[in-house]
């Protein structure tokens, strides 16, 4: 039998801290797969891409710094993970180049990230036409073979796969060809709108950042729309409900002495209508902060010692280096340079 662990990429923008969101889809997963030590893993920091948005170079700069510190405090651990900052990596943009030359714009253009992007600019950029090949690129690299990802990234792994298809036709089989890999919750929602994605760019009331403060979890939670007209299972509070279920383990007494957990009770008081909201939200906020407890001290302490982040961040890159020159080296043979 082989012993050839399967490889999972993934990626984040540094575009704000992170969100119960991103931890559902994204980051739990991650750390997931780590700790079952079946995987080879690499996970990054997309600073390349947030440059299509429009943070400052001082935003960025710091976001960067915060973003890494928080995936540490998730639980990434670089010593079973090459973690680093994509940007540090010169081949993905390298990469991207070469393979944007395979690439049809139709393909991009179907997009609908970003179509959902230039619908909102006055204009838009060659960056964000090309986004997902740097991201198609980011996970080839590594010769990624599944990426855990939010549903909203589907499409770009879907393309990645693609890509690499397109690659091997053309220059003989390199690639392999990649699978996205969801969580049971791959779209958390909104808390105001919850019938969209949960996602800062909706505004900061719209999302629970995963170091928001106890009363903070509190005040989002409380304004978080419910019922909703019409009747029917309300999709706040389908939302609402599913969060309980995968924080309650931070609540001190998740079960009741009938052995039904928190969760199963607001479920069946919600079927025969005699859930009350409130309790549901009371319930709800102290899981949440409780659950990051943890997380907020670690962060806090990891951002108070920039020189140790630093040096995390430098020797994930080392390791990046490697893997990628030599992916880089058997591209330019395949392609002629
Ligand atoms: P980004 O930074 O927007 O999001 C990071 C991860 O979080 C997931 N996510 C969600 N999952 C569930 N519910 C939500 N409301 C929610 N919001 C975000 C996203 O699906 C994602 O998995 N283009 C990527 C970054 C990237 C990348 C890559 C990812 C760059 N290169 C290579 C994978 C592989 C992005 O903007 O994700």
């Amino acid at each position: 039998m082989s012993n050839h662990k399967h490889i999972i990429v993934s990626g984040i923008q540094p575009t704000g801290n992170l969100h119960i969101g991103n931890y559902l889809g994204a980051v739990k997963n991650w750390v997931d797969l780590q700790n079952s030590g079946k995987y080879e893993m690499y996970i990054f920091i997309a600073d390349l891409h947030s440059l299509s948005g429009k943070m400052t170079p001082d935003e960025l700069r710091a976001q960067t710094r915060t973003t890494a510190a928080e995936l540490l405090a998730a639980g990434i651990d670089p010593k079973k993970t090459t973690f680093y900052f994509q940007s540090r990596i010169a081949g993905h943009a390298e990469l991207a180049w070469i393979l944007n030359c395979l690439t049809p714009m139709s393909e991009l253009e179907r997009m609908t990230q970003y179509k959902d992007k230039t619908a909102q600019l006055k204009m838009s950029t060659a960056g964000l036409f090309t986004y997902p090949i740097l991201q198609a690129a980011d996970i080839l690299m590594y010769k990624g073979e599944m990426v855990p990802v939010g549903q909203d990234q589907i499409q770009h792994v879907e393309l990645t796969r693609d890509i690499a298809r397109w690659f091997n036709k053309k220059y003989g089989a390199y690639f392999p060809e990649t699978k996205h890999l969801l969580t049971e919750t791959p779209k958390v929602m909104s808390l105001l709108e919850p019938n969209k994605k949960m996602s800062k760019s909706l505004g900061a009331d719209h999302v629970i950042e995963m170091a928001d403060e106890p009363g903070v979890i509190e005040q989002k939670i409380k304004r978080a729309v419910t019922a909703t007209e019409g009747g029917g299972q309300a999709p706040g509070v389908i939302n609402l409900l599913m969060l309980l279920q995968k924080f309650e383990s931070g609540l001190s007494f998740p079960r009741l002495s009938t052995g039904e957990s928190s969760y199963e009770r607001f479920v069946k008081a919600e079927k025969d209508g005699t859930i009350r909201y409130g309790e549901l939200k009371d319930e709800l906020a102290k899981a949440i902060a409780n659950y990051f407890a943890d997380f907020r001290a670690k962060r806090a302490e990891l951002l108070k010692n920039p020189a140790k982040l630093d040096k995390i961040m430098r020797d994930g890159a080392a390791k990046a280096q490697k893997v990628a020159d030599k992916t880089m080296e058997g591209v330019r043979n395949l392609i002629g340079l």
